[in-house]
């Protein structure tokens, strides 16, 4: 097959940034994707409705002309947010989901929750307004090895976090164990899991190949092979508990090469081709459709798209580097081949 016709996907998980990033990397998602669930994480976090329908309008004035293409916003969870932010949040008919990053989690995370048990009203009234709940799986107790830090969080308080709010719609986000793929296929129909390119293509062996690799690190850290094995596994299986979220996350590349580098794989501007490939190595370019078209909108609600984009089987050298604002953003393959392209 070196022809593939899907309907056009969505990326159920991205990071749009603001200003000048946004205007560089927003292009790249909207000539693949006709929607995405847009990160709350800015400085300062979008923790409230108005905040969020601001942020909305920046990134439609942000799109390049003639780009047909929906964000669909979130809302930034805090030990703070009240039942009515939630309900507001809901009738502006423009917030798909709230996001929970851990305190200390990742990047921005500063002002996530410190315990989940204060976020109890909250998820109540998400419950009841039928508002799904995105969850960064990951507990941040330093004493933790940071490769166990999801299935740990599994065990600590996502198993009874879905029996203390059954009809709660959970995406855990970004999954990257055996554990999560286990935990998701188990669990009741209310919970569903999003799956990175970079987590199906890369084992943590490229984050030190041949030297340390800062444009492999991310959050939830690359796993062993077993573990990627796992969860294209699932991204294949055609379970529909399983669909796309890219976690494109831009940083410039000051804030990448550095000796506290940031977390975050760039991969928007082959934000559907790497998927192909990776189908392709697992035999199952048939399942891409499902997995990158249908399931996600299926989850959320949402109706299917109507268009198409068709990819090639034609290689294509990913650039060195995308300008950045004042910065340039490298991003993953840089200056080396995607086997599919766009048609
Ligand atoms: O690698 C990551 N980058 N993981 C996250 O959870 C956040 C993201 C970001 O915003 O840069
Ligand atoms: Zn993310």
């Amino acid at each position: 097959m070196d022809r593939l016709t899907l309907t056009r996907p969505d990326d159920w998980h991205l990071h749009l940034r603001d200003g000048a990033a946004l205007a560089a990397v927003l292009p790249h998602t909207a000539q693949r994707f006709a929607r995405a669930i847009v990160m709350p994480n800015l400085k300062p976090p979008v923790t409230t409705t108005a905040q969020a329908l601001a942020y909305r309008a920046r990134i439609l004035a942000a799109l390049p002309r003639g780009a047909v293409f929906t964000p669909l916003m979130t809302l930034y969870l805090t030990d703070n947010t009240t039942p009515q932010e939630i309900a507001e949040a809901k009738a502006s008919g423009h917030i798909a989901a709230v996001k929970y990053y851990p305190a200390g989690a990742t990047t921005n995370s500063e002002s996530g929750v410190t315990d989940l048990k204060k976020t109890y009203a909250a998820l109540g009234a998400m419950e009841q307004h039928d508002m799904p709940l995105l969850m960064h799986g990951e507990v941040t107790d330093g004493g933790v090895d940071v490769f166990d830090r999801e299935k740990i969080f599994i065990e600590h308080h996502l198993s009874d976090l879905v029996k203390r709010f059954p009809k709660l719609r959970i995406v855990f986000e970004h999954i990257t164990t055996q554990e999560a793929v286990e935990f998701v296929r188990e669990a009741p129909g209310a919970v569903a899991a999003t799956i990175t390119a970079h987590h199906l293509l890369l084992n943590r062996n490229a984050i030190f190949e041949d030297g340390v690799r800062p444009h492999h690190y991310c959050l939830p850290v690359l796993k062993r092979e077993k573990h990627r094995a796992a969860v294209l596994g699932a991204a294949v299986s055609g379970n529909p508990k399983f669909f796309l979220g890219t976690d494109s996350a831009p940083h410039g590349r000051r804030a990448k090469e550095t000796a506290c580098g940031c977390a975050g794989v760039y991969t928007a501007h082959a934000g559907i081709e790497l998927y192909a490939e990776a189908f392709e190595q697992a035999g199952a370019l048939d399942k891409l459709e499902g997995f990158a078209s249908f399931f996600g909108a299926d989850f959320y609600r949402l109706p299917r798209n109507t268009d198409s984009i068709t990819l090639v089987k034609q290689a294509w050298d990913v650039p060195r580097e995308y300008a950045f604002g004042d910065d340039a953003l490298i991003p993953l393959r840089a200056g080396r081949p995607v086997g599919w392209a766009l048609d």
